[in-house]
């Protein structure tokens, strides 16, 4: 028998397959990252760790037990995690592809329609009660139909962004270091940006994507144009944004994910134009069960000491 530490509580049901297993499973009866004293310490006594986004499992953790042998990430982005501790360790890494792609895309064009739109602007004049009534210049946004919308990244979420905006008779264009082959790729990252009204973000957070979007890359968006980002925070240099909103030169941005989460930005807190939501993307009840029966998945096939379809392979 093997023993499970879970670092947060999993939605209501999401360690059912966990517990029927017959492994030993403790679970930390908290939201919010496990401390990280309390890891190190818990992850010497255990087999497998299920842990959030928001827990840092860094190299203190990974090598603090000589019986770890898998970690598994309730998420899809692994950029909590080092890997490179992890594979001298000895410890798997597994994650959720697959089960939020859709979720994800959703709160996507969400942002992209309230940003364009200026929803939460709107809402905000309604709820102090500074609306008094319907007038024709009030409230005026861009249209999503017939913009031109460049994705950087072209992985599952993007693929589902895109399929999402054929709906909307709208231009999509993408950048992927590679050639996808596919209809819409740009080589060039300033190329893409200097083409697109609505520039979204499906990287993941690597090294090579800190701060991909840039004040450079900001600066190459037509004027009025609108930024999202549903992928991570590290990736859009949020200065760089809210100097470029405060300048006037875009029309908005949608935020789902954050540098500093669950710091905000105060710029960014600041501008009416910024459409902020607290890292939402996965957030439906079926997705996030899912996410935990995957992430349980992954766990019992490395103690049963089969290779689970969801392990992180070592050069992703
Ligand atoms: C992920 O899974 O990486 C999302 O950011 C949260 O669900």
């Amino acid at each position: 028998m093997a023993r499970i530490l879970i670092t947060q509580r999993l939605v209501d049901g999401g360690d059912a397959v966990l517990r029927a297993s017959g492994h030993e499973v403790l679970t930390r009866d908290a939201d919010g990252p496990m401390p990280h004293d309390e890891l190190v310490a818990a992850a010497a006594e255990v087999d497998a760790i299920v842990c959030m986004l928001s827990d840092q499992i860094d190299a203190e953790v990974l090598a603090s037990g000589g019986r770890l042998k898998v970690v598994s990430n309730v998420a899809v982005g692994f950029d909590n995690i080092d890997r490179t501790a992890a594979e001298a360790a000895g410890v798997a890494v597994t994650n959720t592809p697959g089960v939020l792609d859709a979720a994800t895309a959703d709160i996507s064009i969400l942002l992209m329609l309230s940003a364009r739109r200026q929803a939460s602007a709107a809402e905000a004049d309604l709820r102090s009660g500074r609306w008094t009534g319907w007038a024709i210049g009030d409230h005026l946004g861009l249209d999503l139909t017939g913009a031109t919308i460049g994705l950087v990244g072209l992985g599952r979420i993007g693929q589902a962004v895109s399929r999402r905006l054929g709906g909307f008779d709208t231009t999509v264009l993408h950048h992927t270091r590679h050639d996808t082959g596919r209809k819409g790729w740009t080589p060039s990252l300033l190329d893409l940006a200097g083409r697109s009204d609505v520039l979204s973000i499906h990287v993941p957070s690597t090294t090579d994507t800190h701060h991909l979007i840039n004040a450079e890359v900001l600066a190459a968006l037509p004027d009025g144009a609108v930024v999202i980002n549903t992928a991570r925070g590290s990736i859009l240099d949020e200065e760089a944004l809210a100097n470029a909103l405060e300048a006037g030169r875009l029309h908005g941005a949608g935020l789902d994910v954050f540098e500093g989460e669950p710091v905000i930005n105060p710029r960014l807190l600041a501008s009416p134009r910024c459409v902020l939501l607290p890292h939402i993307g996965s957030a439906t009840i079926s997705v996030r069960r899912a996410m935990c029966e995957m992430a349980s998945q992954g766990v019992l096939e490395v103690l049963a000491g089969t290779t689970p379809g969801n392990l992180v392979p070592a050069d992703a």
